[in-house]
């Protein structure tokens, strides 16, 4: 499985969020295989918009807060995630952590709101505390390879450790510097179920081929 976080960057918002979307289509069509090995996590700005016009995509969210719904302003609920027919969601990614002394409780409420969570951690420590709410998957994103295009599959004792904590109670994903087929074969051999990534993606020159070498390694 293949997770792409589109971030915030200008390449992959507004129209160049739709270029992306459109280009995940294209390698659908291209091969069919692709559909159910592919999630895209757009900005929130443009979820509603991708999941209206790509709903054959599968569309998640980047984040969600755990705020009800109702008479709170600004905020990201559950029941507007579900409302657009969203069940997919990342939540305490690096670059929006949310880790705290309710983190277990947030990710059992989220999930009973009926969001599969993708729990993104920085150590094995968070993991292990996640695992106590049995997230859909966890993703081991350790903070100074994100963007690096430095693959996470270079520190294989600490992946390797990750996925034997967590493999078999959720998905163990890995994440930050993932960029090539190469890098996703190597997290495959460690044992991952999948990947997190975006800048290897959402800066391709040609993300429609980047994504079809990227889901090689799934379709051997
Ligand atoms: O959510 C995945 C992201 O944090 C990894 O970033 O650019 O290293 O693939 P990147």
């Amino acid at each position: 499985m293949i997770f792409l976080n589109f971030k915030t960057y200008p390449e992959s918002t507004g129209q160049n969020s739709l270029k992306l979307l459109d280009s995940v289509a294209q390698a659908i069509i291209e091969n069919s295989s692709v559909k159910e090995l592919v999630y895209v996590a757009p900005s929130i700005i443009d979820l509603g918009v991708a999941k209206n016009k790509f709903d054959g995509l599968n569309i998640m969210a980047q984040h969600v807060d755990t705020q009800t719904a109702g008479s709170t302003t600004g905020w990201i609920t559950a029941d507007n995630i579900i409302a657009q027919d969203i069940t997919y969601t990342l939540y305490n990614h690096s670059e929006h952590r949310v880790f705290g002394d309710n983190i277990v409780e947030n990710i059992n409420y989220l999930q009973s709101k009926g969001l599969k969570v993708i729990f993104c951690c920085e150590n094995i420590e968070e993991a292990k505390i996640a695992l106590e709410a049995k997230p859909f998957a966890i993703a081991y994103e350790p903070k100074e390879l994100i963007g690096s295009g430095v693959s996470v599959t270079t520190k294989p004792e600490a992946v390797a450790e990750f996925i034997a904590l967590v493999k078999g109670k959720s998905l163990a994903l890995i994440g930050a510097g993932v960029s090539t087929k190469e890098d996703i074969k190597k997290g495959i051999e460690l044992g991952a179920d999948g990947a997190l990534l975006a800048s290897a993606f959402v800066k391709a020159a040609d993300p429609k081929a980047k994504l079809m070498e990227l889901v090689e390694p799934f379709l051997a």
